[in-house]
């Protein structure tokens, strides 16, 4: 049987359309749900929105519509661009849907009756754009209006009265966890943020709101609506079934924004220790996409248009740019001049010439088959692609690494057919023309199959010029040279350069 593999995304507020934030983040974890399929894993991988709190209830109120109204309406948006940047997601979780709330629900009433939730009143900080909690250290004065210093987001003083989970019995339990799971947090500079965080003191977290009404009922109290944080990070356990009969719980990897760090790495494992529920193994906090020095964001009024720029240049193109040129971990600057560089010399003049090339001579001397080889007797001959350092660098989530690695094995092949000039060697009838194109050919192959987890559709594209189908593409295939003489249907175009 299939080892088994959760993977999830952040949910997204369907309060604005998405931007190229949400879209790297979405893509990121894709590849690596793809890369795992490649190596043979059965992949869960979930995406979705997070439907419910002051924020949603608010734009609701803008546009003129009920919540529900509003979140059917944007949140379908968010569906779309699923299918937009080819995401193999095998499920999409709305928090409004019943088989949502009946889990928030029922771990509620684990919550209480293990003896972690009480009744009080909430004084404090809130921000509606964070939807979190914020301590008065943590807020400042700027220009007549009280904001968090660290997400620069408005709060408000709140006064209501609250149910309260008693994060404050965790402090210790959380502190031991991530010592003993020390790569629980990724990538391992975030862990220290999360670590002095913890030790600067956990205080009871409020965990329901009564000013407003759109939420997940607190059970048994007709005024208390669920903190929208205990009820979106509860999707994971959701989607998973883990109340139902077959659960694929705990997930593998949580893919989230370093903003969101608090949550997923210190609420969301209290939560889970106080259920007596398995933690999920490791959280991974990317980095932003910035638009100049800034984090891209509706409020800024800073964003590309994911679906524009996909328009423009491409899906795979842009799939490979986010995931070659922002380090998986940090955050990345992206801009047109740079996203057409990397096209054009990656792509188009890299990988596509050589492809170009092969395919062509193939064409014209061997009658589009692949070159029936006797002999590999040079060293050159033999340029494998290093696959066990591809393996590691995508297990540590080096997702940068992993695509830089392919393309200078691609530019090492470029360099080994400049070199063999296998157009003239073919003028000069030396057999070794064959072997050269044979090994070129393969390692072709070998480099799209790398690519798949990137750039799907490309990869799928010129793998069935092999003859290789699909279903079929798997890591175990790098071991397998082509058989001589498959018959090969020429690539068209690859890539296409831009000015
Ligand atoms: N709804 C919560 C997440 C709940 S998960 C249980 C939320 N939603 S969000 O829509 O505001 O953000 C979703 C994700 O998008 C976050 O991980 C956030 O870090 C990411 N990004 C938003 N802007 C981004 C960039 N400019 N760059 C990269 N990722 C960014 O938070």
């Amino acid at each position: 049987m299939k080892k088994s593999f959760y993977i999830t995304t952040p949910i997204y507020y369907p309060s604005a359309k998405p931007h190229m934030g949400h879209a790297y983040s979405s893509i990121s974890a894709d590849v690596i749900a793809r890369f795992k399929r490649l190596d043979g894993f059965d992949v869960k991988f979930l995406t979705g929105t997070d439907e419910h709190g002051q924020k949603i209830q608010k734009s609701a109120i803008k546009e003129n519509l009920s919540p529900i109204e509003f979140c059917d309406k944007i949140s379908k948006v968010f569906f779309d661009l699923t299918k937009k940047l080819n995401l193999s997601n095998t499920d999409f979780i709305r928090t409004t849907e019943k088989r949502h709330s009946e889990t928030v629900q029922r771990l509620w009433k684990i919550l209480e009756e293990n003896n972690k939730i009480y009744l009080s009143k909430y004084s404090g900080w809130y921000s509606v754009s964070d939807e979190a909690f914020y301590s008065k250290d943590e807020v400042e004065s700027v220009e007549n209006k009280k904001i968090c210093s660290a997400t620069g987001s408005v709060v408000e003083w709140v006064e209501e009265e609250s149910f309260f989970f008693k994060l404050s019995e965790f402090q210790d339990l959380l502190l031991n966890f991530y010592q003993k799971n020390p790569d629980f947090i990724q990538p391992a500079s975030r862990k220290n943020e999360v670590i002095s965080f913890v030790k600067s003191g956990l205080k009871d977290l409020s965990i329901s709101r009564t000013s407003f009404d759109w939420g997940i009922p607190v059970p048994g109290s007709d005024k208390h609506i669920m903190y929208v944080w205990l009820d979106a990070l509860t999707n994971y356990v959701t989607a998973s079934n883990f109340f139902g009969e077959k659960s694929f719980w705990p997930a593998d990897i949580h893919i989230i924004g370093k903003d969101i760090l608090r949550f997923h790495a210190v609420y969301w494992p209290a939560f889970l220790m106080a259920a007596e529920i398995p933690l999920p193994k490791k959280i991974f906090g990317h980095g932003w996409i910035l638009s100049g020095d800034e984090k891209m964001s509706k409020s800024k009024g800073n964003i590309l248009d994911p679906i524009e720029i996909i328009d423009e240049f491409g899906l795979d193109e842009i799939r490979y740019y986010l995931m070659k040129e922002v380090i998986y971990g940090l955050d990345g600057k992206i801009n047109i001049d740079n996203l057409k560089n990397c096209i054009n010399s990656d792509l188009a003049n890299n990988v596509g010439n050589l492809s170009q090339r092969i395919f062509t001579l193939i064409n014209k001397h061997f009658s589009s088959k692949v070159p029936d080889v006797k002999l590999l007797k040079e060293d050159s001959d033999f340029l494998f692609i290093p696959m066990n350092n591809l393996k590691t660098t995508m297990e540590n989530l080096e997702i940068h690494n992993y695509v830089r690695e392919i393309i200078s094995y691609s530019s090492k092949i470029n360099k080994y057919v400049n070199d063999e000039e296998p157009w003239v060697k073919v003028k000069n009838y030396d057999d070794r023309v064959g072997s050269i194109l044979y090994v070129a050919l393969n390692a072709l192959k070998n480099i799209f199959i790398l690519l798949h987890p990137i750039m799907p559709e490309k990869s799928e594209n010129f793998l069935s010029c092999l003859g290789i189908p699909p279903e079929n593409i798997s890591l175990q295939l790098i071991d397998q040279n082509l058989d001589s003489n498959t018959k090969l249907t020429m690539p068209g175009l690859l890539f296409k350069k831009h000015i």
